[in-house]
């Protein structure tokens, strides 16, 4: 017999947990749910490109609606997946403004889940490689259902975070901090397997992703980086790596995790906010964040880790610096020698408090 062995996702996160002599068996049926949200959004993936020829055939729809957006279908469906569980006391989606609170009529629990339904949605109609991305906090509050305190904690307070990436196939990657593991979705089956075990991101980097067209308005310190990067003064042994860059986060961390590299979307000067960055602190950069040091690898908003990071708004924007951790120590470095000026109105930023009914 050969040596193959058929791991589903669920039976993975059960051996996991069986590790833990106190599981309750919580989270395996947590994170499965996600599973099961991520099979049912990439389905629909899958068929968006066909949603005006079905949906025009379509005699049974009698209100002639429309098909859903892609993103509100994913967030509805990951809501629902997980609001009656009796395992989360709230949620909070990058879809929404304010936090999401588990229906009255359902238990609640002691986690919250945040997450991007649909990450990289302009890459939707054009057949690029979309996202979810996904994170566990454990409740802090004591009553039943969970407040905002529950959900805006710092990164390195996650118990567990992970994505799916929408691709030539469907992934899932996740990490409850022993090890990041990925499984790729049989469709014929219906089971994610596991295909890429106890990731690590490779020492030697082969690829750096950034917004290039954004880059007249990048303080000093990053263009230099970036100069550094291309191999200009020999970065990277004497070899310049490879650039790609998708436009999906989830497809660019995913890639870069796997072959190693850097991802970078830095504060720039396009508009008076923008020198926070565009990336969403609390959906996007605290999960991949968690993957990155589970792989051996570092992410920062070019000032330090993206995990001490004490947030002060649920939708708080970071720069993010991701992947190797000597090249994205490399970009804190250029930054704090080149970019005083953005350091003098960031870090303030940075450093603000939550307030309760107060906004950023
Ligand atoms: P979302 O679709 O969830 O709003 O996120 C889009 C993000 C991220 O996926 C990507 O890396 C970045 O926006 C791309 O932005 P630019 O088009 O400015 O490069
Ligand atoms: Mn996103
Ligand atoms: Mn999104």
């Amino acid at each position: 017999m050969s040596q193959m062995r058929i791991i589903t996702i669920e039976r993975h996160i059960l051996q996991q947990q069986l590790r833990h002599p106190n599981a309750t068996g919580v989270f395996t049926n947590m994170l499965y749910d996600i599973a099961m949200a991520a099979k049912i959004i990439s389905r629909e993936t899958n068929r968006a490109g066909l949603v005006d020829i079905l949906g025009a055939a379509d005699q049974s729809n009698i209100h002639g609606e429309r098909q859903q957006k892609l993103d509100v279908f994913a967030d509805e469906i990951i809501f629902k997946m997980n609001d009656h569980t009796g395992r989360l006391c709230a949620m909070a989606s990058e879809e929404h403004d304010e936090i999401l609170a588990i229906p009255p009529h359902y238990d609640t629990g002691k986690y919250v889940l945040l997450y991007d339904p649909l990450d990289g949605s302009s890459n939707i109609d054009v057949n690029v490689s979309v996202g979810t991305i996904f994170s566990i906090h454990r409740k802090v509050t004591t009553g039943a259902q969970g407040t905002i305190e529950d959900v805006i904690q710092p990164g390195y307070k996650l118990v567990a975070a992970g994505y799916i990436v929408y691709g030539s196939s469907t992934m899932m990657v996740y990490s409850t901090g022993q090890g990041v593991h990925g499984f790729t979705l049989d469709n014929s089956v219906g089971e994610f397997l596991l295909s890429h075990e106890d990731i690590r991101i490779p020492d030697t980097p082969k690829y750096y992703s950034v917004n290039h067209g954004y880059e007249k308005y990048w303080y000093p310190g990053v263009g230099e980086y970036v100069k550094w990067l291309q191999g200009m003064d020999g970065a990277a042994g004497s070899k310049a790596i490879g650039h790609r860059y998708t436009g999906s986060l989830v497809a660019d961390f995913h890639r870069n995790l796997l072959r190693g590299g850097v991802f970078l979307y830095p504060a720039d000067k396009r508009d008076e906010t923008s020198y926070r960055g565009k990336l969403r602190l609390m959906y996007e950069a605290q999960a991949l964040a968690f993957i990155a040091r589970q792989a051996g690898g570092y992410s920062s908003d070019g000032v330090g880790d993206i995990l001490d990071i004490e947030p002060h708004d649920l939708h708080q924007r970071t720069p993010l610096f991701i992947g190797n951790r000597d090249l994205v120590q490399k970009a804190e470095q250029y930054i704090r020698e080149q970019d005083q000026e953005w350091l003098e109105k960031y870090l303030p930023f940075r450093e603000r408090k939550y307030q309760p009914n107060k906004t950023s």
